[in-house]
C-alpha cells in the first residue's frame, strides 16, 4: 500500500513523531549504564581467554551500587599478567576456563611457593550469593590435621599414620600432623578439631590414586603436593539463571546482577538497558518500530524540502 500524505497534515504528523522520538531518547538517558562494565570482546590474561559471564568492573545499575555485568561469583582480577578468580577466601590463580562445560580450574597461589610440604592456610569458601560449586565427579579433598595432641586413646589414629612434614603452625607445634584424602580419614566421626590446632580442607582433582599409593609414606610426606599444585575444578550453576536473564542473553544482551546476587538489568551493547531485552527499545517499543519512525521522519523532512507535490515517499 502506498502511503500518500496530503501536505496540510504533514506539520502535525511531524510534531507527533518528533515528540515520540524525543521521549524515547530521554528515557534512554535515565537508564544507560557504563558500557565498560561488560566484557563484549574476549581478552587474554595469563594465557586464559576472559569473557562474559566473567567480569572485572563493578558499577551502579539502576541505582544498585556495586553491581556488575556477569554472573554472581565470577569476578576476575587480571594482575601482573595473571588471572585470578576472587572467592570469599582469597584470590585463586586461574589455569583454565572451559566455556563449553562451564568449568574453571583454579590453584591456590599459596601452594606454589616451592615448599616440599605445601599446604593451604585456610579452607576455600565462596560468597553465599556465588553460583560456583564443586562438581562431584571431579572433586576430592585433602585434609590437613595440624599439631594434634590426643589425650584419649579412643578414636586415635596410629602414629604411623602421621606425616613427617613439618608444617609451620606456630611455636607450640609439639603434636603430630596428618594428611589424608577425605575418604581415608580414620575415625571420620571424631571431632579432630578437639585434638588438633587446625583442620584444613583443600579441594583437589579426583586422582583415581589407589589407597595403596595414598598410604605410601611418600604420598603423605609431600607427594600429595602435586595434587595441590594441579589445583581444583569449579563449575557454575546455570540453573540459578532466571528466565529474565536467559531471554536477555538470547537477545545478545548480558545479565547484570547486584551485590546480593539479584538480577537487576539486561545490558545491551552501546550502554543501553533492555526492557525487558535487547530487541526492544528503552521505552518498551520494538526497535524495528523506532527505525520506522525515524524513516518516516526522514521522509517527511525530504518531502518538506521538495516542492508542492504529493509525494509517495514510503511504501509498506
Ligand atoms: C538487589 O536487588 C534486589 C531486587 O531488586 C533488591 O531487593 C536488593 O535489595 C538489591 N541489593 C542491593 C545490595 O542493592
Ligand atoms: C583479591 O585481590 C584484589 C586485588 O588485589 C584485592 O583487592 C582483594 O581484596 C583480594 N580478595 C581477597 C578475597 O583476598
Ligand atoms: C549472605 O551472607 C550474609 C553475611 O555474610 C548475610 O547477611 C546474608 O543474609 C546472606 N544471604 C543469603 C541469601 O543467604
Ligand atoms: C592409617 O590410615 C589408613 C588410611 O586411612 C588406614 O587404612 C589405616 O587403618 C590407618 N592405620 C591405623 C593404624 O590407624
Ligand atoms: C575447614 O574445613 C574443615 C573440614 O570441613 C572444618 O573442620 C574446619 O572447621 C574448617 N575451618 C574453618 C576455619 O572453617
Ligand atoms: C543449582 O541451583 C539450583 C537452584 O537454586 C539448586 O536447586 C541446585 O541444588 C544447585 N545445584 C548445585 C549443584 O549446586
Ligand atoms: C524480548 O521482549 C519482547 C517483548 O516483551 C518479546 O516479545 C520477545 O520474545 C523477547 N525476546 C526474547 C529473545 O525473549
Ligand atoms: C535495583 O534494581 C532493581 C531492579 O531489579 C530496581 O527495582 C531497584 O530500584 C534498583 N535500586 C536499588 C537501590 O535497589
Amino acid at each position: 500500500m502506498d502511503l500518500l500524505l496530503p501536505h496540510h497534515r504533514l506539520p502535525l504528523l511531524l510534531a507527533i513523531l518528533v515528540a515520540a522520538s524525543s521521549h524515547g531518547a530521554s528515557s534512554s538517558g535515565d537508564d544507560g549504564y557504563d558500557a565498560s562494565m561488560c566484557v563484549r570482546q574476549p581478552y587474554t590474561c595469563g594465557g586464559v581467554s576472559i569473557k562474559y559471564p566473567f567480569y572485572s568492573r563493578t558499577g551502579a545499575l539502576l541505582g544498585n551500587s556495586s553491581s556488575y555485568c556477569g554472573y554472581p561469583g565470577l569476578e576476575i582480577q587480571c594482575e601482573e599478567g595473571q588471572a585470578f578468580l576472587e572467592l570469599q577466601s582469597g584470590n585463586y590463580t586461574i589455569s583454565r576456563i572451559d566455556y563449553n562445560d562451564l568449568t574453571v580450574r583454579l590453584v591456590d597461589p599459596e601452594v606454589l611457593d616451592g615448599r616440599s610440604c605445601p599446604r593451604a592456610d585456610h579452607n576455600v569458601t565462596f560468597r553465599n550469593v556465588s553460583w560456583l560449586y564443586y562438581p562431584s565427579t571431579t572433586v576430592d579433598y585433602v585434609l590437613f590435621f595440624l599439631n594434634c595432641n590426643f589425650l584419649s586413646d579412643l578414636s586415635r589414629p596410629s602414629n604411623s599414620n602421621s606425616t613427617a612434614c613439618k608444617f609451620d603452625v606456630g611455636q607450640e607445634s609439639t603434636g603430630m600432623s596428618f594428611v589424608f584424602l577425605e575418604q581415608d580419614v580414620p575415625y571420620p566421626n571424631t571431632n579432630w578439631w578437639w585434638w588438633c590446632s587446625d583442620v584444613i580442607k583443600v579441594p583437589v582433582l579426583k586422582s583415581g590414586l589407589l589407597s595403596d599409593s595414598r598410604n605410601d609414606p611418600t604420598w603423605k610426606n609431600g607427594g600429595y603436593g602435586s595434587s595441590l599444585r594441579d589445583g581444583f575444578q569449579l563449575a557454575w550453576n546455570q540453573s540459578q539463571k532466571l528466565q529474565a536473564c536467559h531471554q536477555c542473553e538470547q537477545s545478545e544482551g548480558q545479565c547484570g546482577y547486584n551485590q546480593t546476587g539479584a538480577f537487576v538489568a539486561c545490558l545491551c551493547s552501546g550502554g543501553r538497558v533492555g526492557h525487558p531485552n535487547c530487541t526492544t527499545d528503552p521505552s518498551g517499543k520494538p526497535l524495528a518500530a523506532l527505525v520506522l519512525v525515524s524513516q518516516i521522519a526522514a521522509g517527511i523532512a525530504g518531502c518538506f524540502a521538495s516542492t508542492h507535490r504529493t509525494v509517495p515517499f514510503f511504501s509498506l
